[in-house]
């Protein structure tokens, strides 16, 4: 059988924040239909990776490649310096739309019906005809049993909805890959579990996703993969029946603690 295409690579990538180093050389690769979940201390420098990963910051050094083109790569500047050169606007607002964003705080514009949430990008940033755009919501919202929120707004529906909402968003646009920075931290324990079976659906659908996430039980069941990061650097990385049978006292520790 041939391998899945790679769509997404992230090669020796660096970041800083005023002169400490946050990222220290992460490398990493997607294949289409894989799930993989970060997992990881706070400030091992996770939703940093997943910033730089959707342009949301810029990165010191390496390269990022989605779908074999190349968004950013380090090259020498006129002092010998290395320092990622971007590609053009036009061909990031390219790339852009092979990935979508899920955030902890769901981000919704909160003047806007749910209806409006899911079809103003697609609309304004695609190009999707009105009722086509409807169409497209109407089936998201289906799917993640909103059928009945189209015309309600952000603040009257609950966390876990809200979430959802934000999912199908993230969806109209069609994304190759789907980013999620813990997607459920903000959401109550009842709340995160009708969330997380959203994302357990889509990735039954084969659904490219990179999750970073606390849910360690939640991580054990969806990923192909699991990357455990601490201090900007990928410590160990493996199946989840690897990275749950490690020998790895750090990982481990973890682990355990949250498991
Ligand atoms: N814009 C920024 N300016 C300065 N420092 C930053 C910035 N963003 C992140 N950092 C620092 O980078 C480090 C990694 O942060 P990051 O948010 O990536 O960690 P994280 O693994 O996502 O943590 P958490 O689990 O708490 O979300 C932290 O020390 C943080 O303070
Ligand atoms: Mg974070």
């Amino acid at each position: 059988m041939s391998e899945k295409a790679v769509l997404l690579e992230m090669n020796h990538v660096k970041k800083s924040f005023d002169g400490k180093g946050v990222l220290e050389d992460i490398s990493l690769k997607v294949r289409e239909g894989e799930v993989v979940s970060v997992i990881g201390p706070s400030g091992s420098g996770k939703s940093t990776l997943l910033r730089c990963a959707t342009l949301l910051e810029h990165m010191d050094g390496g390269e990022l490649i989605y779908l074999g083109q190349t968004a950013c790569s380090e090259k020498p500047d006129k002092q010998g310096k290395s320092r990622c050169v971007y590609a053009s606007k036009a061909e990031l607002k390219e790339i852009r739309k092979s990935f979508g964003l899920v955030f902890q705080s769901f981000h919704l514009f909160p003047h806007y019906s749910v209806m409006k949430n899911i079809i103003d990008a697609p609309i304004h940033v695609d190009k999707v005809p009105h009722g086509e755009a409807v169409e497209r919501a109407e089936r998201l919202l289906a799917q993640l049993g909103l059928s009945d929120k189209a015309d309600n707004f952000p603040y009257q529906l609950s966390g876990g909805q809200q979430q959802r909402v934000s999912i199908a968003r993230a969806l109209a646009l069609q994304p190759k890959i789907l980013f999620f920075d813990e997607p459920t931290s903000a959401l109550d324990p009842e709340l995160t579990v009708e969330v997380l079976k959203v994302i357990k659906e889509l990735a039954k659908e084969h659904m490219t996703m990179i999750i970073v996430t606390h849910e360690m039980q939640f991580a054990r069941e969806v990923s192909d993969r699991i990357v455990f990061m601490e201090h900007g650097v990928i410590v160990e990385e493996g199946s989840p029946e690897e990275l749950f049978a490690t020998e790895n006292p750090r990982v481990k520790e973890f682990i355990n603690k949250l498991y």
